[in-house]
């Protein structure tokens, strides 16, 4: 959420800081700006623009600004409308403060009227603003660039990441970390801040994660780092894998349409990765055989099409391991008490291991004392470096902010997940993990084969047809509802079509009302005889009514498939694997309805592939 990246060293820092910002404009892209101190003069010089990187890279185009110290960033609003004067970076009044910010200021309302009382005015709605005044009126009654930044962070409040630049310190980038993420590339004579490794991956893979709590004064030749309270931090750079850092869309119209064909090799690098889990890798889980053994209750937090995932993994588990489970959408689950888990695990799922509100319930848990586990796709998030025990899920780095392949690795992985517990538990014998293994590499083949039957025919009949409805119903039951709700964020997130989802069981109690000709009803199917036979009787309800159904059925259900005015037939996989079978299908239509509709896939708008903000 907003994208940062400055730069220090003897080059231009605009290309460096615009190069990597293309890389960050995942993260908002609803304004861009970019400052620099003048080589030349010492002057802080910028340039602010509404819309994507490119309405700033045509502003910048023949404009001289560049300097050897430079900073820039994208935003994705949260105070204040996607206006130039709302776009970072944000100034003092005399502009040799410049501030990027990626957060929030929570006591920004209570700073901002004492420093107007103080006579500061101000030009924007954002809270960035504040600290640029902060930075201002601190430095007029104190001195030694420490001593300033100390006195600034001591009275914010909230998550926040910073860079500011400053005309009386024109060799530095001051980088400020609490809460949201923040990295160092490291180099020799040049050095490099950004929300994500990626801006700056093709210089330098020799990272600092900054620590919570902390700020860096970064100069051409090195780093310092301090605390909060001004202690002087050591460090150990990481050195990132390559492919992490940066992602091409080899040939495809977009990332998103790569990233739903990469899924069969997900699924396979996933078995991959769990045969290589030893003993001693399972054991730094934090799984142990007493904590299995004592455990009676799982806990999944997470947010978005990750608390999908984990809807369905609850399946599993109940199913395999006898284990209870509750899922609970980590924005909410911040406000609950915390209290008598002595045998519960909490399970945190995210693609980024950046999500604010799952890395605040994250903390809140630790805090309680509690253990925590965490499933991230990003090896060096803030969430895999912050839990007792994490697993990392096989889909590598996705680009298109609707998560696709990320959603398949944490299903597969999770399954996997159940049998290693219950093999632990004494619950199932050893083989049972090979076999649970070779379930996951039939759906593989599977997975992909349905793809290759129904694209064409997606891209050119169905989708064009399906793309003048305006609302749809989409209705799944058991282990296919939270598929539905899958189903229902994504065309909500790229077709921006208004879904209502329901347990299909739920349809006769209101939602039927809505039934007609010119709302099409989405059936998704289960390999669970009696609910099948349930789904059955939905599926007449709404065709009674004169609705539309569009059924994802499985081979051999006849009965449903005849009431189908569209239909895709998927060949049958283990039962609990089921939703997983028909992902890309659903993930196909999706794709192609928004892209009838000539919609920005990659990028949807009002979103963001990492909310860095609770
Ligand atoms: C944002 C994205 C969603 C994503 C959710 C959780 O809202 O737009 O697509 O599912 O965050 O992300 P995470 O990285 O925690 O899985």
């Amino acid at each position: 959420m907003c994208g940062i990246v400055g730069y220090v060293g003897r080059g231009s820092s605009r290309a460096f800081v615009m190069s990597g910002l293309e890389h960050l404009e995942y993260r908002g892209y609803d304004s861009a700006g970019f400052a620099c101190i003048e080589s030349a003069s010492g002057k802080l010089l910028f340039a602010k623009a509404v819309g994507s990187l490119h309405s700033l890279v045509r502003k910048l185009d023949g404009s001289s600004i560049d300097g050897s110290v430079g900073v820039g960033h994208t935003r994705w609003a949260t105070h204040g409308a996607a206006t130039e004067l709302n776009a970072h970076p944000h100034f003092s009044a005399d502009k040799t403060i410049s501030v990027v910010h990626n957060g929030i200021i929570e006591n920004y309302g209570v700073l901002k009227q004492r420093l107007i009382q103080q006579g500061y005015s101000f030009s924007s709605e954002t809270d960035t603003e504040v600290i640029a005044h902060l930075f201002d009126e601190v430095m007029q009654r104190m001195s030694g660039l420490e001593q300033v930044v100390q006195a600034v962070v001591e009275q914010l409040q909230g998550a926040f990441a910073c860079v500011v630049l400053l005309e009386r310190y024109p060799d530095y980038l001051v980088a400020i970390r609490r809460r949201s993420p923040l990295c160092i590339g490291l180099s020799s004579g040049q050095q490099f801040v950004a929300s994500d490794a990626a801006a700056f991956a093709e210089h330098t893979r020799d990272v600092l994660f900054m620590p919570d709590s902390s700020y860096a004064l970064v100069e051409r030749a090195g780093v310092r780092l301090f605390s909060f309270a001004g202690l002087p931090l050591d460090y150990v750079p990481m050195r990132v894998d390559a492919q992490w850092l940066r992602s091409t869309k080899e040939g495809f119209e977009h990332f998103m349409l790569k990233e739903i064909y990469e899924q069969k090799r997900v699924l396979q690098e996933t078995v991959a990765f769990c045969s290589t889990l030893s003993q001693d890798a399972w054991k730094q889980t934090g799984f142990s055989a007493e904590v299995v053994h004592d455990l009676r209750e799982l806990f999944f937090v997470a947010c978005g099409t990750s608390a999908h995932a984990a809807q369905i993994a609850a399946f599993f588990f109940e199913q395999i391991d006898q284990i209870r489970v509750s899922v609970e959408l980590a924005s909410e689950f911040r406000h609950r008490a915390l209290f008598g888990f002595d045998h519960s695990v909490f399970v945190f799922l995210s693609q980024s291991g950046e999500t604010a509100d799952t890395l605040e319930s994250l903390r809140a848990v630790h805090e309680a004392g509690l253990r925590t586990f965490s499933l991230v796709n990003v090896p060096q998030s803030t969430m895999a470096r912050e839990s007792d025990g994490h697993l990392l899920t096989q889909a590598k780095r996705e680009v298109s902010v609707a998560s696709t392949k990320s959603f398949t690795s944490q299903v597969a992985l999770l399954y996997w997940l159940a049998f290693r517990i219950a093999y632990e538990k004494g619950l199932v014998p050893q083989d049972a993990l090979a076999e649970c293994q070779q379930d996951l590499l039939v759906l593989a083949e599977v997975f992909e084969e349905v793809m290759e039957r129904y694209d064409s025919f997606i891209a050119h009949d169905w989708a064009p047809r399906y793309a003048a409805y305006e609302k749809f119903i989409f209705l799944g039951r058991q282990i296919s509802y939270p598929l539905a709700r899958e189903a229902a964020l994504k065309l909500k997130e790229i077709a921006y079509c208004f879904v209502d989802c329901y347990q299909a069981g739920e349809l006769k109690h209101g939602p039927i009302a809505l039934v007609e000709p010119r709302v099409p009803v989405f059936l998704f199917s289960v390999l669970d005889e009696g609910v099948y036979r349930k789904l059955i009787g939905s599926a007449q309800e709404v065709k009674a009514r004169e609705g539309r159904l569009v059924i994802f059925a499985f081979e051999g259900q006849d009965e449903l498939i005849a009431l189908a005015d569209d239909v895709f037939i998927i060949p049958h996989v283990k039962p609990l694997l089921g939703p997983l079978a028909m992902t890309g299908i659903m993930q196909l239509c999706t794709y192609h309805i928004a892209r009838v509709l000539g919609h920005s896939i990659d990028k949807p708008r009002n979103l963001a592939k990492s909310v860095t903000v609770e």
